[in-house]
Protein backbone atom coordinates (compact mmCIF):
# COMPACT_ATOMS: atom_id res chain seq x y z
CA UNK A 1 0.00 0.00 0.00
CA UNK A 2 1.23 3.68 -1.10
CA UNK A 3 0.65 6.63 0.98
CA UNK A 4 0.71 10.08 -1.12
CA UNK A 5 2.29 12.80 0.80
CA UNK A 6 2.73 15.13 -1.94
CA UNK A 7 0.75 18.40 -1.55
CA UNK A 8 -2.24 19.44 -3.51
CA UNK A 9 0.93 22.06 -5.52
CA UNK A 10 1.99 19.23 -6.81
CA UNK A 11 -0.70 18.43 -9.43
CA UNK A 12 -0.70 18.83 -12.96
CA UNK A 13 -1.34 22.35 -13.77
CA UNK A 14 0.10 23.93 -10.74
CA UNK A 15 3.33 22.81 -11.34
CA UNK A 16 6.25 25.76 -9.76
CA UNK A 17 6.86 26.41 -6.99
CA UNK A 18 6.89 30.67 -6.59
CA UNK A 19 10.24 30.54 -4.52
CA UNK A 20 12.46 28.77 -7.13
CA UNK A 21 10.42 28.49 -10.19
CA UNK A 22 10.35 24.54 -10.80
CA UNK A 23 8.64 21.41 -10.51
CA UNK A 24 8.13 19.54 -7.63
CA UNK A 25 9.52 16.07 -6.69
CA UNK A 26 7.17 13.46 -6.52
CA UNK A 27 7.53 12.10 -3.23
CA UNK A 28 5.24 8.82 -2.20
CA UNK A 29 5.81 6.12 1.28
CA UNK A 30 5.07 2.50 0.77
CA UNK A 31 3.51 1.36 3.85
CA UNK A 32 6.93 0.55 5.32
CA UNK A 33 7.67 3.89 5.28
CA UNK A 34 10.24 3.44 2.33
CA UNK A 35 9.20 5.48 -0.30
CA UNK A 36 10.32 6.21 -3.61
CA UNK A 37 11.07 9.97 -5.50
CA UNK A 38 11.16 11.05 -9.20
CA UNK A 39 12.42 14.64 -10.17
CA UNK A 40 10.02 15.85 -12.18
CA UNK A 41 12.21 19.36 -12.80
CA UNK A 42 15.12 16.97 -13.88
CA UNK A 43 13.91 13.24 -14.78
CA UNK A 44 16.53 11.26 -13.80
CA UNK A 45 15.21 7.48 -13.07
CA UNK A 46 12.52 6.49 -10.60
CA UNK A 47 14.47 6.11 -6.94
CA UNK A 48 13.72 4.24 -3.97
CA UNK A 49 14.71 5.33 -0.64
CA UNK A 50 14.81 2.65 2.61
CA UNK A 51 13.07 4.10 5.27
CA UNK A 52 16.14 6.07 7.16
CA UNK A 53 16.37 7.40 3.46
CA UNK A 54 12.80 8.20 2.60
CA UNK A 55 12.43 10.22 6.72
CA UNK A 56 15.66 11.89 5.90
CA UNK A 57 13.88 13.11 2.52
CA UNK A 58 10.91 13.87 4.26
CA UNK A 59 12.11 16.32 6.78
CA UNK A 60 14.03 18.33 4.37
CA UNK A 61 10.88 18.66 2.18
CA UNK A 62 9.35 19.56 4.83
CA UNK A 63 12.07 22.25 5.98
CA UNK A 64 12.93 23.52 2.54
CA UNK A 65 9.59 22.70 0.91
CA UNK A 66 9.21 20.78 -2.49
CA UNK A 67 10.77 21.24 -5.08
CA UNK A 68 13.63 21.11 -2.74
CA UNK A 69 16.91 23.57 -3.16
CA UNK A 70 20.64 22.79 -3.00
CA UNK A 71 20.49 23.06 0.34
CA UNK A 72 18.95 20.18 0.62
CA UNK A 73 21.85 18.08 -0.60
CA UNK A 74 23.59 18.74 2.61
CA UNK A 75 20.51 18.12 5.12
CA UNK A 76 19.44 14.87 3.13
CA UNK A 77 23.23 13.15 2.98
CA UNK A 78 23.37 10.78 5.69
CA UNK A 79 27.36 9.73 4.93
CA UNK A 80 29.54 10.65 1.81
CA UNK A 81 29.38 7.73 -0.20
CA UNK A 82 25.58 8.40 -0.25
CA UNK A 83 25.97 11.64 -1.79
CA UNK A 84 26.26 10.55 -5.37
CA UNK A 85 22.78 9.02 -5.08
CA UNK A 86 21.17 12.28 -3.48
CA UNK A 87 22.75 14.44 -6.13
CA UNK A 88 21.09 12.24 -8.46
CA UNK A 89 18.05 12.06 -7.27
CA UNK A 90 17.99 15.85 -6.11
CA UNK A 91 19.98 18.11 -8.68
CA UNK A 92 21.12 16.12 -11.52
CA UNK A 93 23.37 17.46 -13.98
CA UNK A 94 21.30 20.01 -16.13
CA UNK A 95 23.95 21.21 -18.55
CA UNK A 96 23.84 18.97 -21.59
CA UNK A 97 26.94 17.22 -20.83
CA UNK A 98 29.53 17.13 -23.88
CA UNK A 99 29.85 13.52 -25.21
CA UNK A 100 30.34 12.85 -28.59
CA UNK A 101 27.49 12.95 -30.79
CA UNK A 102 25.61 10.09 -31.12
CA UNK A 103 24.10 7.91 -34.39
CA UNK A 104 21.37 9.46 -36.82
CA UNK A 105 18.21 7.41 -36.14
CA UNK A 106 16.33 6.70 -39.47
CA UNK A 107 13.49 5.18 -40.36
CA UNK A 108 13.83 3.77 -43.44
CA UNK A 109 10.73 3.55 -45.16
CA UNK A 110 11.84 0.80 -47.77
CA UNK A 111 8.76 -0.88 -48.96
CA UNK A 112 5.74 1.33 -49.82
CA UNK A 113 3.63 -1.89 -50.41
CA UNK A 114 2.12 -4.14 -47.13
CA UNK A 115 0.52 -7.53 -47.03
CA UNK A 116 -2.11 -6.22 -44.04
CA UNK A 117 -4.17 -3.08 -44.13
CA UNK A 118 -4.72 -2.15 -40.67
CA UNK A 119 -7.42 0.17 -40.46
CA UNK A 120 -5.33 3.15 -38.12
CA UNK A 121 -2.47 3.11 -40.46
CA UNK A 122 -1.16 6.22 -40.07
CA UNK A 123 1.68 5.99 -43.50
CA UNK A 124 0.43 8.42 -46.21
CA UNK A 125 -0.37 6.58 -49.36
CA UNK A 126 0.65 3.61 -48.31
CA UNK A 127 -0.40 0.44 -50.74
CA UNK A 128 -2.42 -1.52 -48.35
CA UNK A 129 -3.58 -5.44 -48.40
CA UNK A 130 -1.30 -6.61 -51.41
CA UNK A 131 0.19 -10.44 -51.71
CA UNK A 132 3.13 -9.07 -53.40
CA UNK A 133 4.90 -5.38 -54.07
CA UNK A 134 3.29 -2.91 -55.92
CA UNK A 135 5.91 -2.09 -58.92
CA UNK A 136 8.06 0.84 -58.03
CA UNK A 137 6.62 0.74 -54.14
CA UNK A 138 10.04 -1.07 -52.59
CA UNK A 139 13.72 0.87 -52.93
CA UNK A 140 14.74 0.42 -56.37
CA UNK A 141 18.58 -1.09 -56.43
CA UNK A 142 20.26 2.29 -57.46
CA UNK A 143 18.32 4.13 -54.85
CA UNK A 144 19.44 1.91 -51.90
CA UNK A 145 23.22 3.00 -52.89
CA UNK A 146 22.23 6.67 -53.19
CA UNK A 147 20.39 6.62 -49.74
CA UNK A 148 23.11 5.06 -48.19
CA UNK A 149 25.99 7.25 -49.65
CA UNK A 150 23.73 10.20 -48.73
CA UNK A 151 23.09 9.09 -45.25
CA UNK A 152 27.16 8.81 -44.68
CA UNK A 153 27.70 12.24 -45.79
CA UNK A 154 24.94 13.37 -43.62
CA UNK A 155 26.26 11.82 -40.61
CA UNK A 156 30.32 12.91 -41.10
CA UNK A 157 29.40 16.62 -42.15
CA UNK A 158 27.26 16.96 -39.27
CA UNK A 159 28.91 14.94 -37.01
CA UNK A 160 26.85 12.15 -36.28
CA UNK A 161 28.79 9.24 -34.43
CA UNK A 162 27.59 6.78 -36.83
CA UNK A 163 23.84 5.30 -38.24
CA UNK A 164 21.24 3.14 -36.72
CA UNK A 165 19.09 1.94 -39.64
CA UNK A 166 15.88 0.96 -38.84
CA UNK A 167 14.08 -0.69 -41.76
CA UNK A 168 9.84 0.11 -42.07
CA UNK A 169 7.42 0.76 -43.96
CA UNK A 170 4.81 -0.48 -45.01
CA UNK A 171 6.10 -4.50 -44.78
CA UNK A 172 9.98 -3.98 -44.87
CA UNK A 173 10.45 -8.00 -45.89
CA UNK A 174 8.25 -7.31 -48.87
CA UNK A 175 11.50 -5.62 -49.98
CA UNK A 176 14.42 -8.28 -48.68
CA UNK A 177 16.89 -7.45 -51.16
CA UNK A 178 16.84 -3.41 -50.84
CA UNK A 179 17.44 -4.62 -46.90
CA UNK A 180 20.56 -7.09 -48.08
CA UNK A 181 21.86 -4.44 -50.32
CA UNK A 182 21.16 -1.55 -47.79
CA UNK A 183 23.03 -3.84 -44.51
CA UNK A 184 25.71 -4.71 -47.36
CA UNK A 185 27.19 -1.11 -48.17
CA UNK A 186 26.56 0.78 -45.22
CA UNK A 187 28.38 -2.25 -42.86
CA UNK A 188 31.92 -1.56 -45.50
CA UNK A 189 31.45 2.30 -45.74
CA UNK A 190 30.51 3.18 -42.10
CA UNK A 191 33.09 0.56 -41.07
CA UNK A 192 35.62 2.37 -43.32
CA UNK A 193 35.22 5.39 -42.16
CA UNK A 194 35.28 4.32 -38.82
CA UNK A 195 31.53 5.55 -37.57
CA UNK A 196 28.93 2.83 -35.91
CA UNK A 197 26.09 1.20 -38.11
CA UNK A 198 23.51 -0.77 -35.85
CA UNK A 199 20.55 -1.80 -37.80
CA UNK A 200 17.08 -2.96 -36.40
CA UNK A 201 13.98 -3.93 -38.25
CA UNK A 202 10.01 -3.07 -37.76
CA UNK A 203 7.92 -5.79 -39.10
CA UNK A 204 4.06 -6.94 -39.16
CA UNK A 205 5.78 -10.30 -37.99
CA UNK A 206 3.79 -12.29 -41.09
CA UNK A 207 6.85 -13.44 -43.68
CA UNK A 208 10.05 -14.58 -41.81
CA UNK A 209 11.95 -15.86 -44.70
CA UNK A 210 14.54 -18.27 -43.89
CA UNK A 211 16.71 -15.81 -45.64
CA UNK A 212 15.96 -13.00 -43.09
CA UNK A 213 17.57 -14.82 -40.30
CA UNK A 214 20.79 -15.13 -41.93
CA UNK A 215 20.27 -11.19 -42.32
CA UNK A 216 19.60 -10.72 -38.71
CA UNK A 217 22.85 -13.12 -37.62
CA UNK A 218 24.86 -11.71 -40.43
CA UNK A 219 24.45 -7.69 -39.60
CA UNK A 220 23.80 -8.47 -35.61
CA UNK A 221 20.65 -6.36 -35.90
CA UNK A 222 19.75 -4.93 -32.85
CA UNK A 223 16.33 -4.61 -32.89
CA UNK A 224 13.70 -6.72 -33.96
CA UNK A 225 10.09 -5.36 -33.53
CA UNK A 226 6.67 -7.18 -34.33
CA UNK A 227 3.28 -5.40 -33.70
CA UNK A 228 0.92 -7.29 -31.92
CA UNK A 229 -2.43 -5.46 -31.52
CA UNK A 230 -4.01 -6.92 -28.36
CA UNK A 231 -5.48 -10.22 -27.83
CA UNK A 232 -6.08 -12.59 -30.35
CA UNK A 233 -9.60 -11.55 -31.32
CA UNK A 234 -8.81 -8.08 -31.65
CA UNK A 235 -5.36 -8.25 -33.14
CA UNK A 236 -6.88 -10.47 -35.70
CA UNK A 237 -9.89 -7.72 -36.17
CA UNK A 238 -7.44 -5.22 -37.50
CA UNK A 239 -4.33 -7.38 -38.42
CA UNK A 240 -5.68 -10.19 -41.27
CA UNK A 241 -4.55 -11.13 -45.02
CA UNK A 242 -6.70 -11.69 -47.74
CA UNK A 243 -10.46 -11.36 -48.95
CA UNK A 244 -11.36 -14.32 -45.76
CA UNK A 245 -9.50 -11.80 -43.92
CA UNK A 246 -7.93 -14.54 -42.08
CA UNK A 247 -6.53 -13.21 -38.35
CA UNK A 248 -2.83 -13.10 -38.22
CA UNK A 249 -2.00 -14.49 -34.78
CA UNK A 250 -1.10 -17.83 -35.05
CA UNK A 251 1.22 -16.99 -37.83
CA UNK A 252 3.12 -14.02 -36.01
CA UNK A 253 3.19 -15.89 -32.59
CA UNK A 254 4.99 -19.01 -34.59
CA UNK A 255 7.01 -16.62 -35.91
CA UNK A 256 8.14 -15.55 -32.55
CA UNK A 257 8.55 -18.33 -31.51
CA UNK A 258 10.82 -19.41 -34.27
CA UNK A 259 12.80 -16.35 -34.20
CA UNK A 260 13.48 -16.95 -30.26
CA UNK A 261 14.48 -20.74 -30.62
CA UNK A 262 17.15 -19.04 -32.99
CA UNK A 263 18.14 -16.79 -30.04
CA UNK A 264 16.79 -13.51 -30.95
CA UNK A 265 14.78 -11.67 -28.22
CA UNK A 266 12.22 -9.60 -30.36
CA UNK A 267 9.93 -6.37 -28.88
CA UNK A 268 6.06 -6.23 -29.17
CA UNK A 269 4.85 -3.16 -30.43
CA UNK A 270 1.08 -2.57 -29.60
CA UNK A 271 -0.92 0.59 -30.75
CA UNK A 272 -4.16 0.95 -28.31
CA UNK A 273 -7.79 1.93 -29.54
CA UNK A 274 -11.12 2.16 -28.70
CA UNK A 275 -11.37 -1.74 -29.57
CA UNK A 276 -8.72 -3.24 -28.64
CA UNK A 277 -7.74 -1.73 -25.05
CA UNK A 278 -10.68 -3.69 -23.66
CA UNK A 279 -8.54 -6.76 -24.28
CA UNK A 280 -4.96 -5.73 -22.69
CA UNK A 281 -4.77 -7.43 -19.84
CA UNK A 282 -4.84 -10.81 -21.47
CA UNK A 283 -2.47 -9.48 -23.86
CA UNK A 284 0.05 -8.27 -21.02
CA UNK A 285 -0.17 -11.76 -19.83
CA UNK A 286 0.45 -13.45 -22.94
CA UNK A 287 3.57 -11.15 -23.22
CA UNK A 288 4.94 -11.76 -19.85
CA UNK A 289 4.29 -15.85 -19.83
CA UNK A 290 6.25 -15.62 -23.45
CA UNK A 291 8.87 -13.47 -21.52
CA UNK A 292 8.14 -10.63 -24.17
CA UNK A 293 8.80 -6.93 -24.07
CA UNK A 294 6.30 -4.82 -24.90
CA UNK A 295 5.39 -1.09 -25.20
CA UNK A 296 1.78 0.12 -25.89
CA UNK A 297 1.00 3.57 -27.92
CA UNK A 298 -2.49 5.12 -28.05
CA UNK A 299 -3.46 5.46 -31.69
CA UNK A 300 -2.29 8.57 -32.82
CA UNK A 301 -5.91 10.04 -35.33
CA UNK A 302 -8.41 12.53 -34.87
CA UNK A 303 -11.18 10.64 -33.62
CA UNK A 304 -10.01 8.38 -31.03
CA UNK A 305 -8.82 11.00 -28.06
CA UNK A 306 -12.02 12.37 -28.50
CA UNK A 307 -14.36 9.91 -27.34
CA UNK A 308 -16.03 11.19 -24.69
CA UNK A 309 -14.55 8.92 -21.29
CA UNK A 310 -12.24 7.14 -23.24
CA UNK A 311 -8.76 8.11 -21.65
CA UNK A 312 -10.43 7.16 -18.09
CA UNK A 313 -11.37 4.00 -19.15
CA UNK A 314 -7.94 3.33 -20.60
CA UNK A 315 -6.47 4.39 -17.37
CA UNK A 316 -9.46 2.09 -15.67
CA UNK A 317 -7.80 -0.35 -17.72
CA UNK A 318 -4.27 -0.26 -17.19
CA UNK A 319 -4.03 0.72 -13.34
CA UNK A 320 -5.07 -3.04 -12.39
CA UNK A 321 -2.44 -4.00 -14.67
CA UNK A 322 0.09 -1.83 -13.78
CA UNK A 323 -0.47 -2.83 -9.98
CA UNK A 324 -0.09 -6.63 -10.91
CA UNK A 325 2.91 -6.34 -13.26
CA UNK A 326 5.86 -5.04 -10.12
CA UNK A 327 5.16 -8.64 -9.00
CA UNK A 328 5.19 -10.61 -12.62
CA UNK A 329 8.04 -9.40 -14.31
CA UNK A 330 11.81 -9.49 -12.02
CA UNK A 331 14.09 -6.42 -11.85
CA UNK A 332 16.29 -7.95 -14.65
CA UNK A 333 13.31 -6.92 -16.52
CA UNK A 334 12.30 -3.18 -15.86
CA UNK A 335 9.31 -2.05 -16.43
CA UNK A 336 10.39 1.06 -18.43
CA UNK A 337 11.77 -1.71 -20.60
CA UNK A 338 9.60 -4.27 -20.86
CA UNK A 339 6.65 -2.72 -20.32
CA UNK A 340 6.73 -0.08 -21.65
CA UNK A 341 4.33 3.24 -22.52
CA UNK A 342 4.28 5.72 -25.15
CA UNK A 343 7.70 6.99 -25.75
CA UNK A 344 8.29 7.81 -22.46
CA UNK A 345 12.12 7.29 -21.05
CA UNK A 346 11.87 8.22 -16.62
CA UNK A 347 15.87 8.54 -16.78
CA UNK A 348 15.80 11.04 -19.68
CA UNK A 349 14.77 14.72 -19.29
CA UNK A 350 12.91 15.22 -22.56
CA UNK A 351 12.01 18.58 -24.38
CA UNK A 352 10.52 16.97 -26.99
CA UNK A 353 8.76 13.26 -27.22
CA UNK A 354 11.39 12.47 -30.13
CA UNK A 355 14.42 13.04 -31.79
CA UNK A 356 13.24 14.35 -35.09
CA UNK A 357 15.04 17.00 -36.88
CA UNK A 358 18.19 16.69 -34.00
CA UNK A 359 18.87 12.89 -34.12
CA UNK A 360 16.55 11.06 -36.28
CA UNK A 361 14.28 11.60 -39.37
CA UNK A 362 12.86 9.69 -41.92
CA UNK A 363 13.54 8.64 -45.48
CA UNK A 364 10.91 7.65 -48.00
CA UNK A 365 10.97 4.53 -50.74
CA UNK A 366 12.51 6.67 -53.44
CA UNK A 367 14.81 8.92 -50.88
CA UNK A 368 12.49 11.57 -49.75
CA UNK A 369 13.81 12.75 -46.76
CA UNK A 370 10.83 13.89 -43.80
CA UNK A 371 10.44 14.81 -40.03
CA UNK A 372 8.96 11.79 -39.42
CA UNK A 373 7.21 8.31 -40.85
CA UNK A 374 3.83 9.94 -40.50
CA UNK A 375 4.92 13.33 -42.35
CA UNK A 376 6.38 11.18 -45.43
CA UNK A 377 3.93 12.93 -47.69
CA UNK A 378 5.82 16.44 -47.16
CA UNK A 379 9.65 15.96 -47.83
CA UNK A 380 12.50 17.88 -48.39
CA UNK A 381 14.07 16.69 -51.23
CA UNK A 382 15.08 12.97 -52.06
CA UNK A 383 18.99 11.79 -51.03
CA UNK A 384 18.73 9.23 -53.80
CA UNK A 385 18.45 12.47 -56.47
CA UNK A 386 20.27 15.14 -54.93
CA UNK A 387 23.25 16.42 -52.96
CA UNK A 388 22.60 15.27 -49.30
CA UNK A 389 23.74 17.77 -47.01
CA UNK A 390 21.69 20.61 -48.31
CA UNK A 391 18.38 18.14 -47.90
CA UNK A 392 19.08 18.07 -44.14
CA UNK A 393 20.30 21.37 -43.58
CA UNK A 394 16.86 22.30 -45.20
CA UNK A 395 14.63 20.29 -42.68
CA UNK A 396 16.46 21.85 -39.85
CA UNK A 397 16.00 24.84 -40.88
CA UNK A 398 13.04 24.85 -41.95
CA UNK A 399 10.93 27.46 -39.49
CA UNK A 400 7.89 24.80 -39.54
CA UNK A 401 10.19 22.68 -37.34
CA UNK A 402 10.99 25.17 -34.55
CA UNK A 403 8.90 22.79 -32.07
CA UNK A 404 11.67 20.30 -32.46
CA UNK A 405 14.74 22.40 -32.33
CA UNK A 406 13.74 25.08 -29.80
CA UNK A 407 10.97 23.47 -27.41
CA UNK A 408 12.15 26.11 -24.83
CA UNK A 409 9.88 28.37 -27.31
CA UNK A 410 6.87 27.38 -26.83
CA UNK A 411 4.13 28.89 -24.68
CA UNK A 412 1.08 26.21 -24.65
CA UNK A 413 -0.20 24.19 -22.01
CA UNK A 414 2.60 21.89 -21.71
CA UNK A 415 5.20 24.56 -20.34
CA UNK A 416 2.99 24.67 -17.47
CA UNK A 417 2.74 21.27 -16.89
CA UNK A 418 4.41 19.37 -14.44
CA UNK A 419 5.08 16.32 -16.35
CA UNK A 420 6.65 18.67 -19.38
CA UNK A 421 9.63 17.01 -18.93
CA UNK A 422 8.11 13.03 -19.10
CA UNK A 423 5.76 13.15 -21.17
CA UNK A 424 7.35 16.10 -23.11
CA UNK A 425 3.48 17.17 -24.95
CA UNK A 426 3.31 14.18 -26.62
CA UNK A 427 3.67 13.32 -30.70
CA UNK A 428 3.92 16.51 -32.24
CA UNK A 429 2.76 15.18 -35.82
CA UNK A 430 -0.62 14.05 -33.80
CA UNK A 431 -0.86 17.37 -32.10
CA UNK A 432 -0.31 18.81 -35.52
CA UNK A 433 -2.63 17.03 -36.88
CA UNK A 434 -5.93 17.29 -34.83
CA UNK A 435 -5.04 20.59 -33.90
CA UNK A 436 -3.24 22.84 -36.93
CA UNK A 437 -0.57 23.52 -34.09
CA UNK A 438 2.27 21.77 -32.24
CA UNK A 439 2.10 24.41 -29.21
CA UNK A 440 -0.66 22.68 -27.45
CA UNK A 441 -1.07 19.51 -25.11
CA UNK A 442 -1.63 16.20 -26.79
CA UNK A 443 -4.73 14.96 -27.81
CA UNK A 444 -4.23 12.08 -25.09
CA UNK A 445 -3.21 14.33 -22.53
CA UNK A 446 -5.66 13.37 -20.49
CA UNK A 447 -4.54 9.66 -20.70
CA UNK A 448 -0.90 10.44 -20.03
CA UNK A 449 -0.99 13.45 -17.49
CA UNK A 450 -3.26 10.28 -15.65
CA UNK A 451 -1.30 7.23 -16.08
CA UNK A 452 2.58 8.70 -15.57
CA UNK A 453 2.17 8.86 -11.85
CA UNK A 454 0.59 5.22 -12.21
CA UNK A 455 3.74 4.32 -14.57
CA UNK A 456 6.15 5.47 -12.31
CA UNK A 457 4.69 4.07 -9.28
CA UNK A 458 4.59 0.41 -10.81
CA UNK A 459 8.70 1.21 -11.99
CA UNK A 460 9.06 2.16 -8.19
CA UNK A 461 6.84 -1.29 -6.53
CA UNK A 462 8.94 -3.25 -8.99
CA UNK A 463 12.71 -1.92 -7.70
CA UNK A 464 10.60 -2.16 -4.02
CA UNK A 465 10.36 -5.74 -4.25
CA UNK A 466 13.56 -6.55 -4.99
CA UNK A 467 15.15 -4.83 -2.89
CA UNK A 468 12.89 -6.38 -0.22
CA UNK A 469 13.61 -9.91 -1.52
CA UNK A 470 17.29 -8.83 -1.04
CA UNK A 471 16.95 -7.56 2.76
C1 LIG B 1 3.77 1.63 -39.70
S1 LIG B 1 4.20 0.09 -39.02
C2 LIG B 1 5.49 -0.45 -40.10
C3 LIG B 1 6.08 -1.77 -39.76
C4 LIG B 1 5.16 -2.99 -39.87
N1 LIG B 1 4.34 -2.97 -41.00
C5 LIG B 1 4.36 -3.14 -38.60
O1 LIG B 1 3.13 -3.11 -38.65
O2 LIG B 1 5.00 -3.28 -37.55
C6 LIG B 1 5.12 0.47 -37.53
C7 LIG B 1 4.29 0.66 -36.29
O3 LIG B 1 3.48 1.81 -36.43
C8 LIG B 1 2.28 1.57 -35.75
N2 LIG B 1 1.21 2.46 -36.22
C9 LIG B 1 0.67 2.49 -37.44
N3 LIG B 1 -0.31 3.41 -37.49
C10 LIG B 1 -0.38 3.98 -36.28
C11 LIG B 1 -1.18 5.01 -35.71
N4 LIG B 1 -2.14 5.63 -36.41
N5 LIG B 1 -0.97 5.35 -34.42
C12 LIG B 1 0.01 4.74 -33.69
N6 LIG B 1 0.79 3.76 -34.18
C13 LIG B 1 0.60 3.38 -35.46
C14 LIG B 1 2.00 0.12 -36.09
O4 LIG B 1 1.04 -0.46 -35.24
C15 LIG B 1 3.36 -0.50 -35.97
O5 LIG B 1 3.59 -0.95 -34.65
S1 LIG C 1 1.14 -3.95 -41.01
FE1 LIG C 1 2.23 -2.06 -40.46
S2 LIG C 1 2.46 -0.89 -42.38
FE2 LIG C 1 0.98 -2.54 -42.76
S3 LIG C 1 -1.00 -1.54 -42.54
FE3 LIG C 1 -0.44 -2.47 -40.55
S4 LIG C 1 0.65 -0.86 -39.39
FE4 LIG C 1 0.54 -0.21 -41.54
S1 LIG D 1 0.44 16.59 -23.08
FE1 LIG D 1 1.79 15.80 -21.45
S2 LIG D 1 3.20 17.52 -20.99
FE2 LIG D 1 1.45 18.37 -22.14
S3 LIG D 1 -0.01 19.07 -20.57
FE3 LIG D 1 -0.60 16.97 -21.14
S4 LIG D 1 0.45 15.62 -19.67
FE4 LIG D 1 1.43 17.63 -19.58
Amino acid sequence: MLIHIADEATERGVPHSPVTGKRPLVFERFSDNSAYAFNTEHPSGVFYLQPGAADRLAAALRKYGNPPSRSVLAEVVGSSDEAGFWARLLEPEDHPVVRPRGPLNVWFHISNSCNLACSYCYIPGLRKAVSAPIPGSTTEPDDVSEVIKSLHSICVARGFGGLHLRFAGGEPLLALDAIEQACRISARLFAESGLSITFAVLTNGTLLPARFFSLLRRYRFTGISISLDGAEPLHNEYRFEGRQRSGTWKTILANIKTLKDNGHSPYILTTLTARNYASIDEFVDTCVEHRLGFRLSPVRDRNTPRIPGLQDSIVEKLRPIYRRLPALLPITRPIQNYANFAEWSPGVKKSTACGTCRSSLAIGQHGGVATCQMRLDRNYGSIAREPAVPIFDGMISDPANWRFLAPNNMSGGCTQCKWRYSCSGGCPEHTMGVYRTYDRPSPWCKLYGDFLPIYYQAIATQIKLAADRLA
